[in-house]
């Protein structure tokens, strides 16, 4: 999709990050906006900052099937349209396989694999019946691409949330349909995802294990030294105009996806530390 101004984007998990970069820079190309998110300050500070872009926010469980629909309804109903939906929101907790508990895992699929689910059922249904280009751009990560230890209830999800978005392309192409599809499958961001427990629903809390607390700490530093969460924006835009499917914010992740690929398929565990 080459032109964005005077399109309209939705996009989750707006209140912070990856999210919040996203909505500032479809704002920048003269989208109108539909943000969604659970963190009310935050949703209110990402509209604040978008200046004079017409925008719309939406407390949403992007987990709850409810909440999302009335999202849709809300976007489609008071905006008409949407050309750009960004399933984005997600939470990250590490730890070892086999300390993570079924509230963990449970926590962990609702966000970043109900989440992407239920933004395409709710979403993409209306946005094929418009019959204008569009865009759907699901955030996933590396650890879509490589499960490295320590992170694995994550890795698991965003495997999950890779495999979504590449057979929506699939059925999207196989229709000849004009929706395009973007994985955005960033290495480390500057980000609050090694914060992610402050949205954490208490009925889904469980006591922390020093493996957990390890992956966290090193989760967060990893995203203190990361790249930018606009350099991450700037790519999703020139993804969208070029409709480019894998994006990945690093060449050496290419690279060590060769690699691991070629490991696999000797029959060994690739060594991707
Ligand atoms: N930061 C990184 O290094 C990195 C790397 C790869 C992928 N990602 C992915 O990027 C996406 C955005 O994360 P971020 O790095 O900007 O982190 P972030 O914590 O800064 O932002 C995540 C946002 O999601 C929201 N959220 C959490 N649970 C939600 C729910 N149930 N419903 C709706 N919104 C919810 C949070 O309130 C927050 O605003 C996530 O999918 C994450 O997995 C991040």
């Amino acid at each position: 999709m080459r032109e964005l101004s005077g399109k309209v984007a939705v996009v989750t998990g707006a209140a912070s990050g990856i999210g919040r970069a996203l909505a500032l820079r479809f704002a920048a190309e003269g989208m109108a906006l539909m943000l969604a998110d659970v963190d009310h300050g935050g949703l209110a500070r990402t509209a604040a900052l978008a200046g004079d872009a017409k925008v719309l926010t939406q407390i949403t469980d992007v987990s709850d099937a409810s909440a999302v629909r009335h999202l849709a309804n809300r976007c489609f109903g008071e905006l008409g349209t949407v050309h750009v939906l960004c399933n984005n929101a997600g939470v990250f907790q590490g730890g070892h396989m086999w300390t993570r508990a079924a509230e963990d895992f449970a926590w962990l699929l609702g966000v970043n694999v109900w989440g992407v689910l239920h933004g395409i059922h709710e979403f993409v249904p209306r946005m094929i019946e418009q019959d204008t280009e569009g865009h759907i751009v699901n955030t996933v990560s590396v650890a879509g691409l490589f499960a490295t230890p320590g992170a694995g209830g994550y890795a698991v999800t965003k495997y999950a949330a890779l495999a979504a978005s590449l057979a929506l392309a699939q059925d999207l192409a196989a229709t000849g349909s004009k929706l395009r599809v973007s994985a955005l499958c960033p290495g480390a961001v500057r980000t609050r995802i090694g914060d992610s427990d402050r949205t954490r629903p208490p009925s889904m809390v469980t006591d922390p294990t020093p493996d957990e607390v390890d992956s966290r700490e090193s989760v967060s530093r990893a995203a203190e030294g990361g790249i930018e969460p606009s350099e991450v924006a700037d790519l999703v835009v020139t993804a969208i105009h070029e409709e480019r499917f894998l994006l990945l914010t690093d060449p050496k992740y290419a690279a060590r996806l060769r690699l691991q690929t070629e490991t696999l398929l000797t029959g060994h565990l690739p060594g991707i530390r």
